[in-house]
Formats: structure tokens, sequence, C-alpha cells
């Protein structure tokens, strides 16, 4: 239940995260038991970099404490959407907190949104909308793969957001979002191989009196059919974009100095006779020199992770 709001003590069932470092850390479930691969039930040992954990410790212990392991320590911490999405079992690609945040942001969600999302896939970004819509809001995802829906539903379950979600087994490029949605959803959000054929499901589900739309794609081709169908089902303010992250280089750098003396002797040589070089042709430099520290942006900016196709369906009266 550790999703659901802050906690002080880890209790039994509880999702946690072991934190060994910043790149280093695992989502474990408070039991004292599991059931190993011949079906037998043993004492749950975590195995880490740092040596073995006995999990049934964690259980009464304080979140945010040390705990010992058998060659270290680690941090046990209450989980959230971002230690999640760097944490969770991949049961399929999945979207990172940089493109989330503006997913979130751009569809403006809150308190009490109702939001309709396919693929469900890992459930990284279900839990950033679960977090921004509850306790009063809902969210309706949809997957057509049977065993993911599954894990899906369980994993909700087990994190405390069951009364907040809605999981459905079914195709939505084929049989769209069902009538009970319809006319329902303040924002819609696809991350499938062809949203194109999803878009006019997403327009019979979205409120009458207008709400927002955004499809993830890896690739512009997809982005690129995507914004064709949203222009022909009455969407507006098609927007598609890429959020890149850009580490600034910071370097200790000789740079000369400003010299506005030396600038307005040039301005003058320049005007008249031509003395802004020295007699062997070099051109005159400010003589100061100074070493500074710079940041600048790196040449490349590697991290492409997809496309950000975001439109808005106006209120059915100006359609
Ligand atoms: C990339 S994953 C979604 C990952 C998810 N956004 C996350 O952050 O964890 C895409 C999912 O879409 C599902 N999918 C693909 N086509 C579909 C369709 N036509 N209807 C329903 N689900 C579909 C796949 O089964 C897969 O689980």
């Amino acid at each position: 239940m550790s999703f659901l709001k802050p906690k002080d003590i880890i209790e039994e069932g509880d999702t946690v995260i072991l934190y060994l470092s910043v790149n280093s850390m695992h989502a474990i479930e408070a039991t004292p038991t599991i059931v190993n691969k011949k079906g037998e039930t043993i004492e749950y040992i975590f195995q880490t970099s740092y040596g073995a954990l006995k999990v049934r410790n964690l259980i009464g212990v304080a979140y945010g404490s040390r705990v010992e392991l058998s060659k270290g320590w680690a941090y046990v911490l209450q989980p959230n959407p971002e230690l999640w999405t760097q944490t969770l079992p991949h049961r399929t690609q999945i979207i990172y907190t940089p493109d989330i945040s503006m997913i979130l942001f751009q569809l403006e969600v809150r308190p009490g949104s109702l939001i309709v999302e396919s693929g469900t896939g890992s459930g990284s970004l279900s839990h950033y909308f679960l977090r921004a819509i509850k306790p009063s809001g809902h969210l309706h995802t949809f997957d057509f793969h049977e065993a993911r829906v599954q894990q899906a539903r369980d994993e909700f379950q087990r994190h405390g957001l069951g009364t907040c979600v809605s999981v459905y087994h079914r195709d939505v490029c084929q049989l769209g979002f069902g009538n009970e949605l319809e006319g329902k959803a303040d924002a819609v959000f696809l991350d499938l191989p062809a949203p194109h054929l999803c878009v006019p499901f997403a327009a019979k589900t979205l409120k009458e009196r207008g709400g927002r739309f955004c499809s993830f794609s890896p690739c512009i081709e997809q982005s690129q059919r995507c914004c064709i169908a949203l222009q022909e089902n009455g969407f507006t303010e098609i927007r598609s974009l890429e959020i890149l992250q850009m580490e600034h280089i910071v370097k200790t750098k000789t740079i000369p100095v400003l010299d506005l003396e030396f600038l307005k002797h040039k301005v003058a040589d320049e005007n008249n006779a031509d003395t802004s070089t020295d007699k062997a042709g070099n051109l005159k430099t400010p003589k100061e020199l100074k070493k500074l520290l710079t940041s600048s942006v790196p040449p490349t900016i590697p991290g492409h992770t997809g496309y950000l196709t975001f439109a808005t369906l106006p209120p059915a009266f100006v359609r």
C-alpha cells in the first residue's frame, strides 16, 4: 500500500526502495518469505552488490532508515513514481520522468481528472497519472496484452491504488474505449505503434466541452500520421515536440577581456585608413586575457526517446 499516502513505518506487503546509490536501487516487497522456482516457500533473502538482506527485518522499520546488509548498508525509501520508474520490472519499453513531466503539464492533469490511457505497458506513466489525479480522479488504462493487463491490475492493487484505476484488456485501435467512457475524458494519452488508428476513438472519448490529447511515438512517421488523423478528426493546436536533456559543459577558459578603448579605436580605424592590422598583416587583438569559468552547450545532444504530439479537441459547439 506504499503509494497511496506518506507512511512512517514499513508494513508487511509494502513495496520498498532499497537505495544503495543513485545508480543502484531495487524495488522489493516487504514479505518474510517467497516461493522459489520449485514451488517451495523459503525465507526471502535479497542479494545486492553490498551483500544479502533478510527482507523480514524491514517490517516495522521506519522509512528513510539505514539498514545493514551483510557487506555494507543501504537506505530504505518509500516509493514514489520517480523511484518506481527507475526500479520497476520492465514488461515493455517505458516512458521516463522527463517526457512524463511534459505530458502531465500539457494534458493539464490534476486532482479529479478522468484520464484514458493506452497501452498500459509496464505502468510507468500510469503511476504518475494516479499520483496527480487521486483521490477523486480516475485512470482508465487499456492494453491488448492479456498477461500485462493482469500484472498491471495486481501491481496497482498491491500499491494501494486499486480504487483509482480500471485496467481493461482491449485492442483500442479496433474497438476504441467503449460507450461507457464516451464524452467523459479530460485527457487521452496514447503510447501505441499505430496511434493514428485510435485518434477517432480518442475524439469520441474526450468531453463535449473539449479536452487534451497526447501521443508518444519514437518515430517521426508515426507522429506525422497521427497529426493528419488529428486534423481530420477536428483537433486543433496540434504540436509535436521532443524533450532533450542537455548537460552544460562547465570549463575554465582563457578568453580576451572586452576592451572598449580597443574597440573604439578599431571602429575609428576602419572608418578611416585600415589600421586594424599591424605591419605584418596580423589582426590587432586586445592584450588582456582572463581565465574565466564558462558554460557552453554540447555540440551534439544524445538521448532521443520519442516525439510527443499534443492537440486540443475544442468544445462541441465550435467543432
Ligand atoms: C510501449 S508500451 C507502453 C508503456 C507505458 N506507456 C509505460 O510507460 O509503461 C506499449 C503497450 O501498448 C500495447 N498495445 C499496442 N497496441 C495496442 C492496441 N492496439 N490496443 C491496446 N494496447 C496496445 C502493448 O501491448 C504494450 O503493452
